[in-house]
């Protein structure tokens, strides 16, 4: 049960950041750093989910992230972020990474990942965050899919204990 009884959009806490890849950002081919672009996607998740909580949080899980397409030295990178689901403490959020052409404009989506993260008081325990008004069909689907990973994460993680 959320003791939490506030209620936030989806649009309320939407993140879009924007990134050039620079000859520190890549290997010797040219090729972007895999662990430089979770860094980007964590801390652009995370302000979705400061935005969402108004709290601190931590990031409790980040899924397997597949890689579609490479990103090169010169890219420009557009990492869109929402939030998905809310639990009682926890958020789970969305981001699309996409790499814009530089001569037309044109996005192609680069990679996805999911990460989850929870509300933390000033002794870092779990506390309860609004929950999400779900405004459309998109919007209840992401939710449900979101609940049925949590299932999965939670397995996952007894097996790590
Ligand atoms: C994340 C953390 C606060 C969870 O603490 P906990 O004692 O396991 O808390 P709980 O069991 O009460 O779980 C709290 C919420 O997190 C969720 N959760 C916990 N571990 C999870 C995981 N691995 N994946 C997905 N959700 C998880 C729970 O389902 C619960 O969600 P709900 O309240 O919405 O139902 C704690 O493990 C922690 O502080 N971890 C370190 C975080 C950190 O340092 N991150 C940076 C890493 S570099």
């Amino acid at each position: 049960m959320n003791e939490n009884n506030e209620l936030k959009r989806v649009s309320d806490s939407r993140v879009d950041t924007v990134f050039t890849v620079l000859p520190e950002d890549t290997n010797m081919y040219g090729n972007l750093f895999g662990g430089k672009l979770v860094e980007w996607i964590d801390r652009t998740a995370a302000i979705v989910a400061v935005r969402h909580a108004r709290k601190n949080v931590v990031t409790a899980n980040i899924d397997n992230i597949s890689f579609l397409e490479p990103i090169k030295l010169g890219d420009i990178v557009i990492l869109k972020a929402w939030i998905n689901y809310a639990g009682n403490t926890s958020m789970e959020i969305q981001v699309d990474i996409y790499t814009e052409k530089i001569s037309t404009g044109k996005l192609a989506m680069a990679s996805r990942a999911y990460l989850t993260y929870v509300a933390i008081d000033e002794n870092n325990r779990p506390v309860p965050v609004p929950k999400l008004m779900l405004e459309n069909e998109d919007e209840i689907k992401r939710f449900k899919e979101a609940e049925e990973r949590k299932k999965i994460r939670l397995e996952l993680k007894k097996m790590v204990r």
